[in-house]
């Protein structure tokens, strides 16, 4: 892709995105695709947990308004979570909403930075798990995505990525059809390149398994050893 055209997806995206924080956990996509994806993160994470059993950290790329970071942070688990997104109104929300959902506790546990998921500013080996909703799909460089989660996570780590699966019929309409024209500008891999995405990166027990019928969503996960 040329520099123009990765320009040209993150700008739209951005301007997308930023309109629509105010809005964006009132929109009826909530029930169908944010809120399915959230669920299963959590059925992720704690399976992870439960062959663990030690404190963890979590970064949530793409993370909108923080919705999974608030989840976490109300959790039993000893877990902190770095919730970065593109734009910095979806950032703001989240603090605001995970801040008000303490109501009065500390909120350390959860916090939010602006950030490209191409260029994650954090340290190799930071993280025990990173996840990333609905948003692999804004990313025109996607391989380079999944490169540096491999880098940010610890030895034993995991990534679980969930996006839109277009690989049957009903989700290629969806996605591929209708999301694209609304969206405009961004690209539903199917599965057998997001595998090729884990494989080069280094992932090994690279596992997938739908959600939905309606607006099916396509869970990957991967280890780095
Ligand atoms: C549909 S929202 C999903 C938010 C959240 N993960 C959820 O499931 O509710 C997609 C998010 O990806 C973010 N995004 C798009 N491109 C990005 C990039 N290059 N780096 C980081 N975040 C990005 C957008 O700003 C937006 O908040």
């Amino acid at each position: 892709m040329s520099q123009t055209a990765t320009a040209d997806m993150k700008t739209l995206a951005k301007g997308q995105f930023e309109a629509w924080a105010g809005s964006y956990d009132r929109s009826p996509l909530n029930h169908f695709l944010f809120r399915p994806a959230h669920t299963a993160f959590m059925e992720e994470i704690a399976r992870w947990y439960d062959e663990r059993r030690r404190p963890f950290r979590v970064l949530d790329i793409g993370c909108g308004t923080g919705t999974l970071a608030g989840w976490l942070a109300d959790s039993p688990w000893p877990v902190s979570v770095v919730g970065m997104d593109y734009a910095e109104g979806m950032c703001r929300k989240a603090s605001a909403k995970v801040a008000q959902n303490a109501r009065g506790r500390t909120t350390d546990q959860a916090r939010f930075t602006t950030g490209d998921s191409e260029r994650l500013p954090f340290h190799d080996g930071s993280f025990d798990i990173v996840t990333c909703s609905n948003s692999f799909h804004h990313y025109p460089d996607q391989q380079s995505v999944v490169r540096n989660i491999r880098r940010v996570l610890k030895p034993g780590g995991r990534f679980v990525l969930i996006d839109g699966f277009r690989d049957n019929i009903i989700g290629w309409v969806t996605f591929d059809v209708v999301i694209d024209r609304v969206e405009g500008n961004v690209h539903h891999a199917p599965w057998s390149v997001i595998h090729e995405y884990l494989v080069t990166a280094g992932f090994t027990a690279i596992r997938r398994r739908k959600l939905n019928f309606w607006f099916p969503l396509l869970v990957t996960t991967g280890d780095a050893e």
